[in-house]
């Protein structure tokens, strides 16, 4: 039984906003995705397959003036959903620290960290943080230290 996609990205996205001084945006699809599990994971693999870049909702954020951005998101099929593409080809954070941060079931980082090194070579890119999605909530310690490495805490 899966529980409704959506929800553990979100809450270690507001444990970081409860320890950082940051602004918060959310990456949101202009077709939401599907709350159950299986359809999203349907149109996850034909995006993927499609090398596709779903829409945007709402105007893209203006990042210019910020030093680091810390990019999250669930582990979709080993990478990064394929919105996130759409949102790295529309904003420009290069000289920028990009912290990624993602939850996963089972495939830990699925090296989604590297995968930013190569389309982001003009952003310094930080070892990622991966949480289990079902531990989230325990994960504050794990949190901390990764924000004290970055030197964020
Ligand atoms: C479309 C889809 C694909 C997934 N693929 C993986 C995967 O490859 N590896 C993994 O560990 N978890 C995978 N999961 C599980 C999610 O990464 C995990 O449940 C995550 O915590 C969900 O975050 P959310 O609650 O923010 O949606 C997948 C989930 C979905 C919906």
């Amino acid at each position: 039984m899966h529980s409704k996609t959506g929800r553990a990205t979100k809450r270690l996205a507001q444990m970081i906003v409860e320890r950082i001084d940051c602004d918060e945006f959310e990456i949101r699809a202009a077709d939401p995705y599907p709350e159950a599990y299986d359809p999203t994971v349907e149109r996850n693999q034909r995006e993927q397959n499609d090398d596709a870049r779903p829409g945007l909702a709402g105007e893209l954020p203006d990042v210019s003036g910020y030093n680091a951005v810390l990019l999250g998101s669930p582990v979709w099929n080993v990478r990064a959903p394929m919105i996130l593409s759409t949102f790295l080809e529309g904003v420009d954070l290069s000289g920028m620290r990009i912290l990624p941060f993602v939850t996963y079931a089972v495939s830990g980082m699925s090296e989604i960290d590297q995968d930013y090194r190569d389309t982001l070579p003009e952003s310094n890119v930080a070892d990622g943080l991966a949480v289990r999605g079902e531990d989230v909530d325990s994960a504050a310690a794990d949190l901390e230290a990764w924000l004290r490495t970055n030197g964020l805490m």
